[in-house]
């Protein structure tokens, strides 16, 4: 798919105070000379920051990491994780569309996506607070279908549970990530029942790497 700046651009960008010097911190990491192997985490904080990637905060990646912009515009366009378009204010929903997850209903979850948020993806919904857009395999086909939203997984989705997960988000409630039929983390799913582990609640693998 042709990923392309978006044509509405802001004037500049800059880190924040605190993340200037949290970017600073993070070179530090790296050998001399090899600091171009940050712009990822630097592409990543400044998308956190604004909400999006625009044309001047990979300008200022660029800048800051001393690397030729069209490089750090490779990344940026490269990987889907970075949004090149404003997105909702609340959500942006990237639905997994491949195989898997396809033979696994995530054509339902679009189609909710298409009712409840915008019939078009890289489209906000009416008030601006949600977004959407199919994209390629997420990594966790053992646990199909799933939706990636900011840096959590929420998966084992179907119809009534992805729409749930819509009506919470747009209460300003905070959803659980993780499996939605009660899977730990990707352990065959008839475990679940036959050893009777953990049902969904705040336990499960997604939450444990925040407590880690
Ligand atoms: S196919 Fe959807 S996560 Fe792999």
């Amino acid at each position: 798919m042709l990923r392309r700046l978006s044509e509405d651009q802001p004037e500049e960008f800059s880190f924040s105070n605190r993340n200037l010097k949290w970017a600073k911190a993070q070179l530090k990491k790296y050998p001399k000379g090899r600091q171009a192997s940050a712009v990822i985490p630097l592409l990543w904080r400044a998308q956190e920051q604004e909400g999006w990637l625009s044309k001047p905060a990979i300008e200022f990646v660029a800048n800051f990491l001393d690397m030729p912009y069209i490089r750090v515009l490779e990344v940026a366009t490269f990987y889907f994780m970075f949004h090149l378009k404003p997105v909702g204010s609340k959500a942006h929903f990237q639905v997994c569309g491949t195989t898997p997850c396809m033979l696994r209903g995530s054509e339902a979850l679009i189609d909710v996506c298409k009712s409840r948020i915008n019939g078009k993806q890289h489209s906000l919904s009416a008030d601006g607070t949600m977004s959407w857009e199919e994209v390629e395999c997420l990594g966790g086909c053992a646990n199909s279908p799933l939706v990636q939203v900011g840096s959590d997984y929420f998966e084992d989705l179907d119809k009534d549970s992805f729409e749930k997960l819509i009506s919470d988000i747009e209460g300003d409630k905070s959803p659980v990530p993780g499996s939605r039929i009660g899977r730990f983390s990707s352990e065959p799913s008839n475990t679940t029942e036959k050893y009777g582990r953990r049902k969904l609640s705040n336990e499960n693998a997604s939450i444990e790497r925040y407590r880690d």
